[in-house]
């Protein structure tokens, strides 16, 4: 009997951002941090994982591309141990219910996984956090686990700590812990996606390219260098968290939009404060963040936004806007940034389907 599963997973997009890992090996960061997943009918990773005694050795192709020595894949392994571990402990279960006979040994086999984005890889648009969200749930479904999406979300996160979020639909919360082992490091739902149905998502593919600096070594070269990054940590985002927080809980899109906006410009300024530093923004993220600024001027009121950027480590910009006002938004911004070959926006509802009737597509 083949063992297969194949499942999608969405990206999910930062409002207070993730930068910063008091521990590298469990990816345990310095501050907490809360995203909106997207929905996947734009974005997505797929995989699919097959269990086989036949196979010699556990493979990996990604985006069709082969990936060699995924011995020294630390994130990966640590993932395929976390979830292995966890399917021997259910198949010793099994053995002592049903007879040792009756249980197939699928955590002893290897495993070939197949991957695809079907959007820009490494581009600042959260590949690796659908990716190993969606590595981590599929895995979870091959083996049959019976576990709650918290404590996936703790797998994937060894995988890359974004992921952790994409597990949940709707508005998510990745509470940094306090614990050395990790244990309380996780993400939880702050609300489901159908919370804020007026709420919406633009993304502007500035370019494709493969980022120059990983999140991942980005990151740590701030944690080395940065004072600001300290002070953000200590005296910026925890009170950012419960703002954030109770501005979803209220539907408070000014307030959504200022502090979406801040915690950007602070991630980007941090950056910058890295040394050497870290551009990930280019000149045209830069004109996008000068438009929708000109465009919220138009309010009249300094405390009133109709739409907030943000960008991850990447010049891609995502804006988040009341669903009545995107077609404006769309009209400006194709009139400053005609779109071409590398500068398409998607237009996304901010919810997803995942981990739902989606899966197994
Ligand atoms: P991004 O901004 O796209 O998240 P990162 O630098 O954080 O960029 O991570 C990119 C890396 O994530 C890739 O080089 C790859 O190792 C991993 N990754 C991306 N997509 C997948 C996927 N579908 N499955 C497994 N790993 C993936
Ligand atoms: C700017 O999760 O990609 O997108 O944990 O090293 O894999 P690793 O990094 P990653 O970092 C994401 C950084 C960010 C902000 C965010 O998503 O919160
Ligand atoms: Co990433």
């Amino acid at each position: 009997m083949a063992h297969e599963r194949t499942s999608t997973g969405p990206v999910n997009i930062a409002v207070i951002k993730y930068w910063g890992k008091r521990d590298t090996e469990l990816i345990l960061p310095t501050n907490s941090s809360i995203s909106i997943t997207l929905s996947q009918d734009q974005l997505r990773s797929k995989t699919t994982i097959r269990a086989s005694p036949k196979f010699t050795k556990t493979r990996l192709w990604l985006n069709g591309v082969e990936e060699h020595n995924l011995d020294n894949n630390i994130r990966l392994q640590n993932c395929l141990r976390a979830t292995k571990k966890l399917r021997k402990e259910y198949e010793d279960q099994l053995s002592d219910e049903i007879g040792i006979d009756n249980v197939q040994p699928i955590s002893s086999y290897n495993l070939h996984i197949c991957s695809e984005n079907n959007f820009p890889t490494a581009a600042g648009l959260a590949s690796s956090a659908s990716g190993f969200a969606c590595l981590v749930y599929t895995l979870s479904q091959l083996y049959e686990l019976p576990i709650s999406t918290t404590e996936l979300s703790k797998i994937a996160r060894q995988g890359s700590g974004s992921a952790c979020r994409s597990l949940f639909g709707g508005f998510v919360n990745w509470q940094m812990g306090i614990k050395q082992d990790g244990s309380d490091s996780q993400a939880l739902q702050i609300a489901p996606h159908d919370h804020w149905p007026e709420l919406a998502a633009l993304i502007c593919i500035v370019s494709d390219a493969k980022k120059g600096t990983s999140s991942t070594e980005g990151m740590q070269n701030t944690v080395k260098t940065s004072t600001l990054l300290q002070y953000r940590i200590n005296n910026v985002v925890p009170e950012r968290m419960k703002s954030m927080t109770n501005a979803i809980l209220h539907k408070n899109f000014n307030k959504f939009a200022e502090i979406t906006m801040k915690d950007s410009n602070q991630f980007h300024a941090c950056c910058l404060d890295t040394f050497p530093p870290i551009f990930y923004l280019n000149d045209v993220s830069r004109s996008i963040i000068r438009v929708i600024t000109e465009y919220n001027n138009t309010t009249g009121r300094p405390d009133e936004f109709k739409a907030a950027y943000t960008f991850d480590a990447g010049p891609n910009a995502v804006i988040y806007a009341l669903k009545q006002n995107i077609p404006e938004i769309i009209n400006i911004i194709s009139k400053y940034f005609p779109p071409s070959k590398n500068n398409v926006s998607y237009f996304s509802d901010p919810y997803n389907l995942f981990p739902n009737e989606k899966e197994n597509i």
